[in-house]
């Protein structure tokens, strides 16, 4: 397990996200309903970045053609996109939030 730091705690409000690179992946942590996540950055459906989407309860939304993602499991769910985006475990500790990209 490789625990990589990404964020202070309080960083970032309510529906706000930030896009980062950790082990050669493009990734996307988001503060939602008091929880982070983190995400694929990339939509599964074509090469556009989820990060100039928006943010609604659980949910990310593609700004390209509108599919809707589960922050918690990476489902799409609804049409074009038909792949989930993968999610990675985040841990918060002494003030930072860290991912564990499981390996
Ligand atoms: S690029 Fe995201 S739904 Fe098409």
């Amino acid at each position: 397990m490789s625990l990589i730091p990404i964020a202070r705690a309080g960083e970032l409000k309510p529906n706000e996200m930030k896009a980062f690179e950790a082990d050669g992946k493009r990734l996307l942590l988001v503060f939602a309903q008091n929880t982070y996540f983190v995400v694929d950055e990339m939509c599964s459906h074509e090469d556009y970045s989820l990060a100039l989407g928006c943010i609604k309860g659980k949910t990310i939304k593609c700004s390209l053609h509108g599919s809707h993602f589960d922050l918690s499991t990476g489902a799409a769910l609804d049409d074009p996109a038909d792949e989930p985006i993968g999610c990675y475990q985040v841990e918060e500790k002494d003030g930072m939030i860290s991912v564990n990209l499981g390996q």
